[in-house]
């Protein structure tokens, strides 16, 4: 069994933390090579680890804990296909979905790629055909609004990433989600579109969600009242792994777009659930955004762990999580196409790994998964970084940032890196009381005055960041961007020995809300419920009635 007292590596680090004092400010000043060494590049991505509270020693520590973890072994079972979500006894094969050499993997002893094959085929066709207008809807009017109806991993990826993309939607098309019960999640879309150019992409890998399947029945009726049954042919489409649920629903098999239970949720936007991405983008530059995601796949089985992106960021983190109690994580991409991947990365990083049980069946005696937020920059300089520089806990930071915008509009791009890279040198440098008395004499402040705001001018500093740098977002850096998150959150459950594919945490809450929800309604007698919950239900049904 693993626990943090038992093995060598673990204690290893332990000691490595308390023996390394790391001032990074002294640490660049001695060694002008800080930076290079502490570089990765792959083709036009460029990550800059060295603004961490690391050296030689520590990675080395690091990189034996991966190895002591057995992280290539794993990685290799992954990457073959064994079924390492062991609770669910599943494979676990989002590379599968980009496997652009096509090599078999098999499962239960099955090539899975020929049928992966079909379904890209069929996203090409019938993405082609929408964005063609040669599949119309019922009335003949080509599908310009097109609605992605999901959750969790059914709507945070192909929505990240339609944002993403933008910049390669058709002229012509719209792309909406609906993903929120809260009837507003609907009205505000349905208000909006107009029936016969509105195609429905119900997403959902089990097709019971009773979010989506809420939404999808209100959206039907919508649909049918406004042009009658026989239209939801021809505006409905689902993407899911249950065939008998999509049929129950109403909508023919043949509309549907298939995936496998070897993909997980949060890592689904590569399968049918990037349908929507495919029809906004275009199937060459969904097929690109795959390809750049096997460029980081291959670049994480071949590279040695030394230089590979997705592990050292791992274990940059578990350095923070496991050895400096630091359970806060802030990613912040400076693009504002970007500005849904914090929140897409919340549900990677949070419900894959977001674990208290081992693979053994052990509760851990170790922290798991931080808290994950962020937002696009510059936007949250102005809000949450002043925390960053001088709060009293530190939170390591994630930039990004494409070297050139889809937007070149005078000098904004350059004012935009201008900041980033302020940023990250800011918390790495901070100021030192000398330093902020020295300016504001410059300034001819007053000696009462220096001495009254000397502390708050000055700033700790020594506090970490990794930047990330892609030459342009383009579909294939953000294949390329998302997937190094994918394997930096393997890489995290390969080291915490957790299962990073299942997610009963979120299975309580819903079970309960099926309870209250009758109580609500006033079908059901009323259920046990702590005084808090009763006195609420009584409170709302007051309100409501
Ligand atoms: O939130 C739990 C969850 O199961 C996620 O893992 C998943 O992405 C989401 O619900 C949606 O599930 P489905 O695609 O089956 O509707």
């Amino acid at each position: 069994m693993f626990g943090r007292t038992k093995t060598k590596a673990w204690r290893n680090l332990e000691s490595l933390q308390h023996k390394y004092n790391i001032n990074m400010r002294e640490l660049f000043a001695k060694d002008d090579k800080r930076a290079e060494r502490y570089t990765i590049q792959l083709e036009n991505m460029l990550v800059d680890y060295s603004k961490n509270l690391i050296n030689d020693q520590i990675l080395d520590g690091l990189l034996a804990l991966a190895k002591e973890r057995g992280l290539a072994d794993k990685i290799k079972e992954m990457y073959s296909g064994a079924k390492i979500n062991q609770t669910e006894n599943r494979a676990v094969l989002h590379i599968a979905l980009r496997n652009k050499e096509n090599k078999p993997i098999y499962v239960d002893g099955h090539d899975v790629m020929p049928k992966i094959a079909t379904t890209l085929e069929k996203i090409k066709d019938f993405s082609e055909a929408v964005r063609l207008g040669t599949f119309t809807g019922y009335t003949g009017k080509k599908l310009t609004n097109i609605v992605n109806i999901g959750i969790g991993g059914s709507d945070l990826g192909p929505f990240m990433a339609t944002q993403a993309l933008k910049p390669y939607w058709a002229k012509d098309i719209n792309c909406y989600f609906i993903s929120n019960i809260d009837g507003t999640s609907c009205a505000e879309v349905l208000n909006h579109i107009d029936p016969e150019t509105t195609l429905f992409i119900v997403a959902s890998k089990t097709f019971t969600t009773i979010e989506t399947l809420t939404n999808a029945h209100t959206c039907r009726k919508w649909l049918v009242d406004a042009l009658g049954e026989h239209a939801v042919a021809k505006h409905f489409v689902a993407l899911s792994t249950n065939k008998a649920e999509v049929e129950k629903f109403g909508i023919n098999p043949d509309n549907m777009f298939e995936f496998w239970d070897f993909v997980g949720g949060r890592y689904s936007m590569w399968s049918a659930i990037g349908l929507i991405i495919a029809i906004a983008v275009g199937y060459k530059n969904f097929e690109r955004m795959l390809e750049g995601a096997y460029a980081m796949d291959k670049h994480f089985y071949e590279a040695d762990f030394a230089h590979n992106i997705p592990v050292i960021l791992a274990l940059i983190g578990i350095w923070y999580i496991n050895f400096h109690d630091v359970h806060r994580y802030a990613v912040v991409p400076y693009d504002q196409y970007l500005q849904y991947l914090p929140s897409y990365l919340q549900q990677l990083d949070m419900e894959s790994n977001g674990k208290s049980i081992s693979l053994d069946n052990k509760y851990v005696d170790y922290s798991t998964a931080p808290v994950v937020f962020g937002g696009a920059g510059t936007n949250v300089q102005h809000s949450f970084f002043q925390l960053l520089h001088q709060g009293t806990d530190i939170v390591p930071v994630d930039f990004i940032i494409p070297a050139i915008s889809h937007n070149e509009i005078g000098a904004h791009q350059e004012i935009l890196i201008a900041n980033v890279l302020a940023q990250a040198e800011a918390l790495m440098n901070g100021k030192t009381e000398e330093e902020a008395v020295a300016e504001m004499e410059k300034c001819g402040n007053s000696k009462a005055e220096i001495a009254r705001m000397k502390k708050n001018k000055s700033f700790t500093g020594n506090r970490p960041s990794n930047m990330i740098i892609v030459r342009k977002l383009d579909p294939y850096s953000l294949g390329m961007l998302v997937a190094m998150y994918e394997h930096r959150t393997f890489v995290q459950g390969v080291i915490w020995n957790i299962n990073s594919f299942d997610q009963f945490g979120v299975e309580l809450g819903k079970k309960l809300a099926l309870n209250i929800l009758p109580e609500l309604q006033g079908t059901a007698v009323q259920v046990e419920h702590d005084s808090s919950t009763a006195s609420l239900i009584r409170y709302i049904k007051g309100i409501r009635k």
